[in-house]
């Protein structure tokens, strides 16, 4: 079967983003061989549809057959891609009792199955075609004999829902990238087991790319597990109906192409308003209007420029009010109007999931059906400072309506436009304790989490859709007060602790979590970033200088040690070459026994204070650069922060095997953009730091790398070690830094 290049031309100009192909992947997308292929043998039925660009979408079940509107993070019809519009349902052409070899093809890739006569091999197999017509397996079943079916269920409730696993093989070489956000020092995941559980500052995810070069969605709101063992890659999932997935291929090395098909299915991110590129300020926390007024007036006073500026928890009277606290925030459009003045800057205000029972929106809400419950009886989900709370139910269209207008009322009409969703995780508020505050908190599980009731089912098997749905509530509350389409350029943000499947298409940050304040922690932020990104979720931030304290570090988070402030301005420095610049924390300090001790710019002693400055003041300098790259993200799903095994891996011999073995190098370099080679310093007191530059296209014989501190050329290949001063952060361009400040680097 050869692909139909002449008819695929001629449609592929019918489909709109198709010319944002032409920098990244090769050929545009070719006419599949038939609709779908429905194998329908003994109990189980597997529906293999071609999808997107040189895709297929498989969907499996045992008995019962989907009613087809279950949930999904798929665009159906993708964004790009040969449907031409038309979604696909649960459409196929084609039959086997699973007895007969069966071939599918779409474009690049190629689907195939045994059949046989005598035991019948329902295995799938998926293979790219290359140029010269060779094939290259991609993936196929773990289907020894004697073990596991590779596609495997079992009913472990009361009702038809079931436990699935599905297996494939898989080699010690291979590499697997994404998987969401994991504090765990890996680009590359080969080796690890990673639960399908959300937590604070975990947001695994089911979608990576994998050496090989093909792209994988387990579409699934299911919590599970992802296995990625040498020999054998494994997804289960705790409670579906049906098993959906899909592989999606591009050629070998050819990363950005696979980014592109991944994100024409699952989600494009819109762009982001310029003030947001600039400087994101927030502390735990400022306490009243009195205290933002004269945060703005300090703002000014230090002549340092800020976008952006937040006002965290318990501003409200009882959770679940969605409100600021009159008592302590009595005229807040003034207020906005102030800060705007002073300082040109937007704000932000926490709003939690969470509704005690004292709120005045609780007895509503209680009456509507619009809060979570739990399976074992009563509503607590969690509780907060020992009041008694219940989530709202973002999974409920109503819910998050009500959410939507109590925002719009309290903060939105009242010039306070964007929100962070904090503690969005769902189950209970995301922590895996309890939220008292006793003194002996559990800090990891030893049993199950609330299995909570939702609009659309129950924790185990709806559950990752909370946090999408969360951010949902708040794009499609900003989308309505803003008379703008899903897609379109935002006006506004939320930020949010959590996110799944295809999030990056809301307007919407991810930060990384409530981390502690210490080295180890600076660096794990460095591979769970370049993780996220090689899962599609590209507005990815952190809380710079760490959030709180580490109990074992006497001098951690306090601003008035010398060991903190060194952190700090590292950490600040790396800030800058983030998606998002946002500075965030829960400070200590000497003079106060307290956790809300000041987090501004001028807080960490008189010498650090132009250092500090100097970086927020450079990230308005990059402004049409950082632009550039969101926009090219939002054009064709190129990555913001790039793994050096994005652009390295096929002009560079050793890239391949540094990420294999998750080096330093790779897990703690990246790009930001296509022209700046970021290698944040994570170890305290150096003066100077090792970073490898890796070869370039045509890079033999030229030093394509500048250091940016000293204008000094290398070549590419080696490592080299920098002048790293405190105020240094290790920072090389390609190019002219000319082209780089102007943003003309596409
Ligand atoms: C496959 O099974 C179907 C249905 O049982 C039968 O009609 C067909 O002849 C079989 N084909 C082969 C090649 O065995
Ligand atoms: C089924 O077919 C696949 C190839 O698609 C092969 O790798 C596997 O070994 C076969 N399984 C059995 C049990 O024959
Ligand atoms: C605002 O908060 C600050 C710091 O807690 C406090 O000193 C001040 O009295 C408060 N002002 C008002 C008006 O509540
Ligand atoms: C808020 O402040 C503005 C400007 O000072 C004033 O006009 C308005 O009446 C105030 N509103 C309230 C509710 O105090
Ligand atoms: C708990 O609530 C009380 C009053 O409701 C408040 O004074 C206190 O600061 C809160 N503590 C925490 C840790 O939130
Ligand atoms: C946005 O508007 C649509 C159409 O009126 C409505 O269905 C939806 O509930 C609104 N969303 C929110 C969060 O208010
Ligand atoms: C660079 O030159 C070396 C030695 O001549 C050669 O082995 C290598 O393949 C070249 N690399 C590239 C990317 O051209
Ligand atoms: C890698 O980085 C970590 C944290 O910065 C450091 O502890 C470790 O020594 C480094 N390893 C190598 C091989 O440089
Ligand atoms: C490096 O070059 C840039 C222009 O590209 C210039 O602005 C800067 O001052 C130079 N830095 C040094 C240390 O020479």
């Amino acid at each position: 079967m050869k692909p139909l290049s002449v008819l695929a031309a001629f449609i592929s100009a019918l489909i709109p983003f198709s010319s944002a192909q032409s920098s990244s992947s090769g050929s545009p997308c070719s006419a599949p061989s038939s609709k779908g292929f429905r194998m329908k043998h003994g109990f189980e039925t597997v529906l293999v549809q071609p999808f997107g660009c040189d895709g297929f979408r498989v969907r499996a079940w045992p008995f019962k057959p989907p009613a087809g509107n279950e949930i999904s993070f798929l665009y159906d019809p993708p964004l790009e891609g040969f449907e031409n519009g038309k979604a696909h349902g649960m459409s196929f052409d084609t039959t086997s009792t699973g007895n007969t070899s069966v071939e599918l093809r779409n474009g690049k890739i190629l689907m195939r199955t045994i059949g046989g006569t005598y035991q019948y091999n329902t295995s799938l197999a998926f293979y790219r075609v290359e140029d010269d017509g060779s094939e290259s397996l991609l993936l196929n079943e773990y289907s020894p004999t004697k073990s596991k079916n590779p596609r495997y269920y079992e009913w472990n409730g009361p009702g038809s829902e079931f436990y699935a696993e599905f297996a494939w093989t898989s080699d010690p070489t291979e590499q697997i990238y994404g998987t969401g956000q994991q504090q765990d020092h890996m680009v590359n995941k080969k080796g690890q087991t990673i639960d399908l559980l959300n937590f604070n500052s975990y947001i695994p995810t089911p979608m990576f790319m994998s050496n090989r070069g093909y792209g994988f969605v387990w579409n699934s709101a299911a919590e599970g597990r992802m296995e990625f063992g040498p020999f054998r890659t494994r997804i289960t999932s705790d409670a579906s109906s049906v098993v959906d997935y899909v592989i999606l291929t591009a050629d070998k090395g050819d990363y950005d192409g696979l980014q592109q098909k991944l994100s024409a299915v699952t989600g494009r991110a819109p762009t982001p308003p310029d003030w947001s590129l600039g400087y994101l300020h927030s502390k735990l926390r400022y306490e009243n209007q009195t205290e933002i007024l004269l945060l703005a007036n300090n703002f000014k006073k230090y002549q340092i420029p800020v976008s952006l500026i937040v006002i965290d928890y318990q501003s409200w009277a009882h959770q679940g009010d969605w409100g600021l606290d009159p008592g302590l925030w009595p005229n807040v459009s003034y207020m906005a109007e102030q800060v705007k003045k002073i300082t040109g800057a937007e704000m932000m205000a926490s709003l939690w999931p969470s509704v005690e029972d004292a709120s005045e929106n609780y007895l509503y809400m209680q009456a509507n059906g619009l809060l979570s419950a739990t399976r074992s009886g009563p509503g607590t989900t969690d509780s907060w400072n020992g009041s008694y709370i219940r989530n709202y139910d973002a999974t409920n269209p109503e819910a998050r309506e009500f959410l939507w207008n109590t925002l719009k009322r309290n903060y939105f009409d009242k010039g306070i436009k964007n929100f962070w969703i904090d503690q969005a995780d769902g189950g209970a508020l995301g922590e895996a304790w309890e939220n008292n505050g006793q003194d002996s908190y559990i800090e990891s599980l030893p049993y199950a989490l609330p299995d909570v009731l939702y609009h659309t089912g129950t924790q185990k098997s709806t559950g990752k859709l909370y946090p999408w749905a969360h951010q949902q509530a708040i794009e499609e509350g900003q989308r309505n007060a803003t008379d703008t389409k899903p897609g379109s350029a935002c006006e506004y943000l939320s930020l949010s602790r959590s996110g799944y499947i295809g999030s990056q298409r809301f307007c919407s940050m991810i930060w990384s979590g409530d981390t502690t304040a210490v080295w180890n922690t600076l660096a794990l932020q460095v591979s769970a970033g370049l993780s996220m990104a090689a899962t599609g979720m590209g507005w990815w931030t952190l809380d710079a200088g760490g959030f709180q304290s580490d109990p074992t570090v006497s001098w951690s988070n306090n601003i008035d040690e010398p060991q903190y402030r060194e952190l700090y301005v590292r950490w600040q420095q790396w800030s800058t070459f983030l998606p998002f610049m946002r500075n965030h924390g829960s400070r200590a300090c000497n003079h106060l026994h307290a956790f809300t001790c000041d987090n501004e710019p001028w807080t960490y002693g008189a010498q650090n204070t132009p250092i500090i400055k100097s970086y927020i003041e450079m990230r308005y300098a990059l402004h049409d650069y950082v632009k550039a790259v969101f926009a090219q993200f939002s054009k064709s799903g190129r990555m913001i922060m790039r793994p050096l095994y994005m652009d390295f891996e096929t002009t560079d011999s050793k890239i391949s095997n540094m990420v294999r073995t998750n080096t330093n190098a790779t897990t703690q370099q990246y790009m930001f953009g296509p022209r700046l080679l970021v290698t944040p310093v994570t170890l305290p007191g150096k003066k100077e730091w090792d970073v490898y530059l890796p070869q370039t296209k045509n890079g033999n014989g030229t030093k394509p790398w500048t250091y940016w501190w000293t204008n000094q050329t290398y070549a590419g290949g080696q490592t080299v070690t920098v002048p790293a001063p405190l105020e240094h952060i290790p920072l090389f361009h390609l190019g002219s830094r000319g082209d780089v400040v102007s943003g003309n680097v596409f």
